[in-house]
């Protein structure tokens, strides 16, 4: 009686084993198998693009200055002022030069009564600081690394 329960626990015991092995062995093959390669109608710019030094300057330029307080980082949802991807669109009606002079002064644009910063001064009602020593090249390369941003999936 005691050597037949020693048996039937030993069975058990090699089977557990048995069983473990088949697992290990399982999840080996499993987990070697490389992801399929990315379709390349799947890939976007921003996947097989590194960002350019341009772009680079930008981040620096966006970082250094505080946009992202008020400003999603990720560039796609509404903070304290709104979402930045896709700002060039918005502004396309107008010369680039107005939207480097906006975020040079927006109070001054507002003033001049120009229709895109009146719009968007209306929407969010507070107004964004100046950052009167950005340069045009400064402003762009913000507005590099913002699209940049924005298009990353
Ligand atoms: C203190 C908050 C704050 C900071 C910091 C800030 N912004 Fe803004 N921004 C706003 C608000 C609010 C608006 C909406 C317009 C308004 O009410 O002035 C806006 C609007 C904008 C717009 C126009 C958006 C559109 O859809 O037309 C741009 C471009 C912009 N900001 C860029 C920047 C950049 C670049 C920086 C950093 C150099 C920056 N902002 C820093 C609050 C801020």
């Amino acid at each position: 009686m005691r050597i037949r329960f020693f048996l039937s626990m030993l069975q058990l015991g090699v089977l557990g084993i048995l069983f473990s092995l088949a697992m290990l062995v399982g999840w080996h093959f499993w987990a070697d198998t490389p992801a399929p390669p990315l379709a390349p109608e799947a890939r976007t710019v921003a996947t097989v693009m590194p960002p350019s030094p341009e772009i680079l300057a930008g981040k620096s330029l966006w970082r250094e200055n505080g946009c992202g307080a008020c400003h999603d980082q990720g560039m796609r949802d509404r903070a304290i002022g709104p979402a930045l991807g896709g700002v060039g669109v918005r502004w396309e009606r107008f010369p680039r030069e107005d939207l480097y002079r906006w975020v040079r002064n927006s109070g001054a644009l507002i003033a001049e009564e120009h229709p895109r910063a009146v719009a968007v001064w209306q929407e969010y009602k507070s107004t964004m600081p100046n950052y009167l020593h950005l340069s045009d090249q400064d402003v762009a390369a913000i507005l590099a690394y913002v699209e940049y941003t924005a298009d990353r999936p």
